[in-house]
């Protein structure tokens, strides 16, 4: 059976510890500063936070629901639930969001990497703020440059994946997260301490919602379900892992607490620097490539202080990319029963293509536009706000509605040896009503085929 043939993990600590390392990522640390730049600040924070509680955690808790109680991915789990039910055809577009993200998170895994290697030969600090955006702009515009650290992250990544040894990769990200955790706190301090920091933080912490509109809301919406890794069975994967006696409610406040707490720090850190050295907010996906060096220079011993980070960073990043590969391969494995070693090598061909594509969009391919944005920008935009809330949207209205009270409630009380008075009906009604309710809503007003006024 195939409950026999997984291990498992080992302990509480491993299996929140694999699925933090999928959640803090290039998500929480590039991903959320610049998309809160882009949409004022406060506002969007706020929109954000509520979306981790009435959205994130809800169906973070229905994904672990699905995972743990079959010990199967998305496709097997659904049969095995509800035999004959069309939401098992879902699998397929989670295969499809996880390439399209993996693809273009891993060009800015290459950014990283290429970070980390000018930061440790000296040549990253030395620069004025202002240079720093253009230092950018020339490595991003540089197609061999960029299609070759993305490609050396991926060599990495698979070579990771194909050995086995993830659960290596995840007890190293284990030492790592915290002491990115404590690096980002004595950032914060720094950023706190320079100049017209006040300004960066009442940017980040003042609500004005005429900053946000609706595309705002849905950006916030979007970037909640790609930090907490939601929507593109990621999760079901990982809790398939999981063990019977942990309680998914702890374990997934847990997590979301974690992983928002690293995307808040991570603001505290950029916005009162963006202040400080009179950057723009809004500058978008190369935001924290030009401002991280600002910081990293004014501070004594600058470049340890930079390696250090790009290399907690590339770890997070890595974290992250295995998960993610992880939706395919298994997936493969599962359902045509392909080996793990051939399942590895058509999805690392399938996200090459991917990657290089967007590797090429700021360069060779710029002048290619899909919805007035290049490639990069067209999949960062669709993989969170379209295959992760479609996903999310799937999942909730799958728990909430279609599978069996019982497996709800054997899952919540672990078999009946947990009480979950209060949990139970919150999440029902999260999943059942303000999930759907908000994910439809907020679209049918972005889309303007319903108008707030
Ligand atoms: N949550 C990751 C981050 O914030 O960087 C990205 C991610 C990982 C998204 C795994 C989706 C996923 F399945």
């Amino acid at each position: 059976m195939m409950k026999e043939k997984r291990t498992g993990f080992a302990t509480r600590i491993g299996a929140i510890a694999a699925t933090v390392g999928s959640a803090v990522g290039l998500g929480n640390i590039w991903r959320f500063p610049y998309q809160a730049g882009e949409n004022g600040g406060g506002a969007y924070i706020l929109v954000y936070l509520i979306c981790i509680v009435l959205l994130g955690i809800p169906i973070m808790m229905s994904e672990f629901i699905i995972g743990r109680s079959t010990h199967k991915s998305m496709k097997g789990a659904v049969e095995q639930l509800t035999p004959g039910s069309p939401f098992k055809y879902f699998a397929y577009v989670g295969v499809l969001g996880a390439l399209l993200i993996c693809g273009y998170y891993s060009v800015v895994c290459g950014w990283v990497v290429e970070y980390l290697w000018s930061s440790a030969d000296g040549t990253l600090l030395g620069h004025t703020p202002d240079q720093y955006g253009k230092i950018f702009e020339t490595f991003v515009g540089t197609p061999q440059r960029c299609v070759l650290w993305t490609l050396l992250f991926l060599v990495l990544n698979f070579l990771v994946l194909s050995r086995g040894i993830q659960k290596g990769v995840e007890r190293m990200a284990n030492i790592m997260m915290p002491l990115l955790f404590v690096l980002l706190i004595v950032f914060c301090i720094n950023s706190l301490l320079l100049p017209n920091s006040g300004k960066g933080m009442s940017f980040l912490f003042n609500i004005d919602f005429d900053e946000l509109g609706w595309e705002g809301v849905v950006d916030a919406m979007g970037q909640a379900f790609m930090s907490l890794s939601l929507g593109v069975t990621c999760l079901i994967t990982y809790s398939s892992y999981f063990k019977d006696e942990n309680s998914l409610m702890k374990d997934a406040v847990t997590i979301s607490a974690l992983d928002t707490l690293v995307a808040i720090l991570a603001g505290i850190v950029i916005f009162p620097a963006v202040f400080s050295f009179g950057l723009e907010p809004g500058s978008g996906p190369k935001l924290i490539f030009e401002i991280l060096p600002t910081i990293f220079q004014q501070m004594p011993g600058g470049t340890i202080w930079a390696v250090l980070f790009f290399v907690l960073l590339f770890f997070a990043s890595i974290t992250s990319t295995i998960s993610l590969s992880e939706i395919p391969i298994t997936f493969m494995i599962d359902e045509y029963k392909i080996s793990r070693g051939k399942a590895i090598i058509i999805t690392a061909v399938l996200m090459t293509a991917v990657a290089v594509v967007s590797a090429l969009s700021f360069s060779t391919l710029s002048d290619v536009e899909l919805f007035d944005m290049n490639i990069f920008d067209f999949l960062d935009y669709v993989g969170p706000n379209f295959f992760m809330l479609l996903g999310g949207l799937v999942t909730a209205v799958y728990v909430g509605w279609i599978l069996k009270k019982e497996v709800i409630h054997d899952q919540l009380t672990n078999g009946g040896t947990r009480r979950s008075r209060f949990v139970q009906p919150f999440i029902i009604f999260c999943l059942r009503y303000i999930a759907p309710i908000a994910i439809v809503l907020i679209f049918l007003f972005y889309t303007g085929i319903l108008d707030a006024d």
